[in-house]
């Protein structure tokens, strides 16, 4: 029972029940995981729908368009995936290390500041003008970097303290929590140049730099140290923390040297040079994401003891995976070729490896380990213990979501008619959906949880014969 609702390492390393973080110790996860949920339904994803129409449509957004793509960017990867890690990191982070929270307090303004600032960014951006649309962009880019110097200051004194027990997963999450202040501070200086230059679409290059160290430098590094802890508890596979420690100042140092041959490029010039350091450093991540699907251990013969109740929720994890290594073939394809031409990666490459990450690899693991780890879910699947095929529809529905979404980029150039939009619009329909029926469940059961004796009605439940 208490594996069946707590399938992580939820104790401390080693902790005797002295040691045990108390309850207090959890942060409102609920208020990250509401906030990035209602910023996934009602702005991004909304946006991953309404975008891909209107070009298959042909209506003529011009520019707005452009600034739509880039605040449905910020929404999905810094509100929907960005939020949902950080509070289910805050909750995570005092059970493996052993410590309580650090300054528990920053974390409710940190939450403000990061969904304000997108929220003021997304009304801003597109449709506001003059002074007014000034001062909201500048205040939005403002509280981006006040809330990720307070996240930093949480992770980092909570982790990189002595006493710390989180071992390679506190070297992900500190990284992790670096790239994502780099990112408020790229954020900011770019924002400071579309006001001075009153433009409505941040710089393309600079845009694309900051894109990649928001999913690639956090998210990825985030996800990873989960990926790395989680996955071989839950199938009771050994954990390797000196090679996941490898794992992840590989992947840290691939993605600072790919940022900055970026930044300079964007900002100085882009040379040979330039494209090189780009091409071997993606070629670097797309070996470290092999590593860490090996370390996660998913897919080694032995590895399926996971709790029976727990299997179908676990084939969002598999499947996260399997995406994972689609990335890292794709990327170390697109930018091999690229380094022996002496380019880039160009714009359908970097779309069809970000898809695959963001749907494939984000949201399918975000779902997945929600279905496994949020106490919401524990208690579903004692309350409703038939609902296999409901999961199994969302699983399919996200799959299909991918594959929509990246086939049109891998096809590249040979599909440059706006028929090209007609899947992804039907991708964004599939994830929406499910996004949205996942939200409802997770609230279906913190409404059924608050009633008195819910508990003991789920065992009778699950008791009852079946039909
Ligand atoms: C199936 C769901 C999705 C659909 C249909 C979709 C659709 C799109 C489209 C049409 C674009 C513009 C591409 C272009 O310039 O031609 C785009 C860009 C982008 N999307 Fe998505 N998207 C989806 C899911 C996501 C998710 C889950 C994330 C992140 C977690 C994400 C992050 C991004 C980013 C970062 C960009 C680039 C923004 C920029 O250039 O600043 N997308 N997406």
């Amino acid at each position: 029972m208490a594996h069946e609702s707590s399938p992580i390492p939820l104790r401390p390393v080693g902790g005797g029940v002295a040691q045990q973080a108390r309850p207090h110790d959890d942060a409102p996860y609920r208020l990250f995981i509401a906030t990035s949920l209602a910023l996934a339904v009602f702005g991004g994803f909304l946006l991953a729908v309404v975008l891909p129409l209107a070009q298959a449509l042909e209506l003529s957004w011009g520019t707005d368009w452009l600034a739509l793509v880039q605040v449905h960017g910020q929404l999905q990867l810094l509100g929907f995936a960005g939020l949902f890690v950080i509070g289910m990191s805050f909750r995570l982070m005092p059970r493996f290390s052993g410590r309580t929270l650090a300054s528990p307090e920053l974390v409710r303004p940190l939450l403000a500041c990061v969904a304000l600032s997108l929220v003021m960014r997304a009304i801003a951006q597109p449709w506001a003008s003059g002074t007014a649309r000034d001062a909201v962009l500048l205040g939005s880019a403002a509280l981006l970097l006040a809330g990720s110097l307070a996240f930093a200051s949480i992770i980092l004194r909570t982790l990189a303290h002595p006493a710390s027990r989180a071992e390679a997963t506190g070297w992900y999450f500190c990284l992790g929590a670096v790239a994502y202040v780099g990112q408020a501070a790229l954020n900011a200086a770019i924002i400071v140049e579309m006001v001075r230059r009153d433009g409505e679409v941040a710089p393309y290059a600079k845009d694309q730099a900051l894109v990649f160290v928001q999913l690639f430098g956090f998210l990825m590094l985030f996800l990873s140290g989960v990926a790395t802890r989680a996955i071989p508890a839950l199938t009771g596979n050994a954990r390797s923390n000196a090679a996941s420690k490898v794992a992840a100042s590989m992947l840290a140092a691939f993605v600072a040297a790919y940022a900055a041959a970026a930044i300079w490029a964007a900002y100085r010039s882009a040379t040979v040079t330039t494209a090189r350091v780009e091409d071997a450093a993606l070629l670097g991540v797309a070996a470290t994401f092999v590593t860490v699907v090996w370390l996660a251990g998913v897919f080694r013969p032995r590895a399926n003891r996971v709790a029976a109740a727990s299997q179908i929720q676990f084939h969002f994890v598999r499947a996260a995976c399997g995406w994972l290594l689609v990335a890292a073939a794709l990327l170390a394809w697109y930018a091999g070729t690229a380094l022996a031409d002496g380019g880039i990666i160009d714009s359908y490459e970097a779309d069809a490896v970000r898809h695959t990450l963001t749907v494939g690899v984000v949201t399918m693991m975000i779902v997945g380990m929600a279905l496994l780890v949020v106490p919401e879910f524990a208690g579903r699947r004692l309350q409703h213990p038939r609902e296999g095929g409901i999961v199994i529809l969302l699983l399919v529905a996200l799959n299909g979501a991918v594959v929509l979404r990246v086939w049109p980029a891998l096809r590249g150039i040979d599909w440059v008619a706006s028929s090209r939009y007609w899947p992804m619009a039907a991708a964004g329909v599939l994830a929406i959906l499910a996004i949205a029926g996942f939200a409802l469940m997770l609230v279906q059961s913190n409404l059924e949880q608050r009633r008195p004796g819910w508990a003991s009605n789920a065992a009778r439940t699950q008791r009852r014969p079946h039909p």
